[in-house]
């Protein structure tokens, strides 16, 4: 290994090849620390070209290729794994903002500008990006692109792919595809950003993105209401679709989450809830006050009894404060699970909403049959629920279970982290055996060394 890592230190700079075991390391481990694995080498290019002769460079020599953002993935796509050598291709260096067009409401970023960059360049320029999460300070544009990130933005503006309206990506071949124009309408063969975006890193290696902007919206409001049942949430999520066009966010909580991440904050709980019930975070986002238009739907909610006890917010702090109630719900399980020794399995599956209080029964039923605990939050509208069972005695048994069920029920068995390496067992149960093989063949024509993540979204692939 010792020319090859040569090879990659004449193209990026010898600061740049990292083989140091300590320099290393934060780059080898997942964020869950579920996944690890050893790299020859963490490379940090700047340009496209570097990009595309590191991919060369690894092509020739068979040596895998992890890239890598901020490193907030949670199904072990973006760490080196296996027997394969492999470098991690960090893509922080790509931190360039570019311009806003405010006309054209578009920007083009780097890929490794992280998603509140983003943002704050938008807000300072007087729009938004369109997708937020809680990894926000850490999680890349590129990693979000790779894994079509969702978040709490998605009922208003869609996921990460409808934002992508250009891209720069280099192949595994080194060639350099897409384009930055940004065009609305353009139809001139394969739209990469749609081929790219969930693609998890095994087609290509995104370097810049040009990305839709939103309007950003001065005021806000924020309500956490307790409801009854999941299905009550259910029930409030159609009147606040309907009445309240200003509705930007809508999460659920189930009780364990919020007991956890209020004994993790120190804080007291913002409402009450019955035990089988569950809490919806609501924010609002507006060029006018939306306090009225969420008040009286939400007085609407509660002559139909679907409302049992709500929390308020609008001026800023009182609102970080209660947004802190679900954005903390990650970290307060990452807390327990490293005081317990074992990290938490996690499922980021999605139902039909009409479906989400059976696929909670159905969680419930595995955490209670493994004598796990099941910590369950998510994204209402779309029917996502993150499901964390912490100290899983068999994480298998429970994911077979809630994934099966999922299938059953129309769901996915990823809805915004990705499949990674974490979900390749199952993917047979959303995806038909001639639906994965022309997944493969695209996989090999775009990247026929077999370099790029190797591993993820089909465990058979494996580098030359
Ligand atoms: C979230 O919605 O907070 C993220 O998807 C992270 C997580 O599932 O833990
Ligand atoms: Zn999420």
């Amino acid at each position: 290994m010792g020319e090859f890592v040569d090879e990659l230190q004449a193209i990026v700079g010898g600061d740049h090849v990292l083989t140091d075991p300590d320099m290393r390391r934060s780059h080898e481990v997942d964020w869950t620390r579920r996944y690890e694995g050893t790299s020859v080498a963490v490379v940090r290019p700047a340009t496209t070209d570097e990009v595309a002769a590191v991919l060369r460079c690894c092509a020739r020599a068979g040596v895998a290729v992890v890239a890598q953002g901020g490193n907030t993935g949670l199904v072990g796509g973006g760490v080196p794994r296996g027997a394969v050598p492999s470098i991690v291709l960090s893509m922080l260096r790509f931190s360039t903002l570019g311009p806003v067009d405010a006309e054209a409401m578009q920007v083009t970023v780097g890929a490794g500008v992280t998603m509140a960059g983003w943002r704050d360049h938008a807000r300072a320029a007087g729009l938004d990006a369109p997708v937020d999460f809680a990894a926000r300070d850490s999680a890349t544009v590129g990693g979000a692109i790779a894994t079509n990130a969702g978040g709490s933005r998605v009922l208003r503006f869609g996921t990460m792919r409808s934002q992508v309206v250009g891209v720069e990506a280099v192949l595994a071949t080194g060639g350099v595809v897409g384009s930055l124009a940004g065009l609305p309408k353009e139809t001139a063969g394969v739209h990469w950003p749609s081929l790219l975006a969930g693609s998890e890193g095994t087609l290509a290696v995104v370097t810049r993105a040009r990305l839709r902007l939103v309007p950003r919206f001065d005021h806000t409001v924020t309500a956490f209401v307790a409801v009854g049942s999941v299905d009550d949430a259910v029930a409030l999520l159609g009147i606040l679709r309907r009445d309240v066009p200003s509705l930007d966010a809508a999460e659920v909580v189930l009780p364990a989450a919020l007991e956890l991440v209020v004994e993790h904050l120190g804080r007291a709980a913002p409402v009450t809830t019955p035990a089988d019930g569950c809490c919806v975070m609501i924010d609002c986002a507006d060029s006018a006050d939306p306090t009225e238009q969420l008040t009286s739907a939400l007085h609407r909610a509660g002559e139909r009894g679907l409302v049992v006890d709500t929390a308020f917010a609008t001026d800023a702090t009182q609102r970080a404060g209660l947004l802190e109630f679900r954005d903390r719900i990650t970290e307060a399980i990452a807390t327990v699970s490293t005081a317990v020794g074992s990290p938490p399995l996690k499922l980021d599956v999605a139902v039909p909403v009409s479906a989400l209080a059976e696929l909670t029964a159905t969680a419930h039923a595995a955490a209670a049959d493994d004598g796990s605990q099941l910590i369950g939050f998510g994204h209402l509208a779309e029917g996502n629920l993150h499901l964390n069972f912490l100290d899983a005695g068999d994480p298998a048994t429970i994911a077979s279970a809630v994934l099966g069920r999922v299938a059953e029920l129309g769901g996915t068995i990823s809805a915004e982290h990705g499949i990674g390496v974490a979900k390749t067992p199952w993917l047979h149960l959303i995806r038909a055996a001639e639906d994965r093989a022309a997944q493969q063949a695209l996989r090999a024509a775009l990247d026929p060394a077999g370099i790029l993540n190797p591993g993820v979204l089909a465990p058979e692939l494996r580098a030359t």
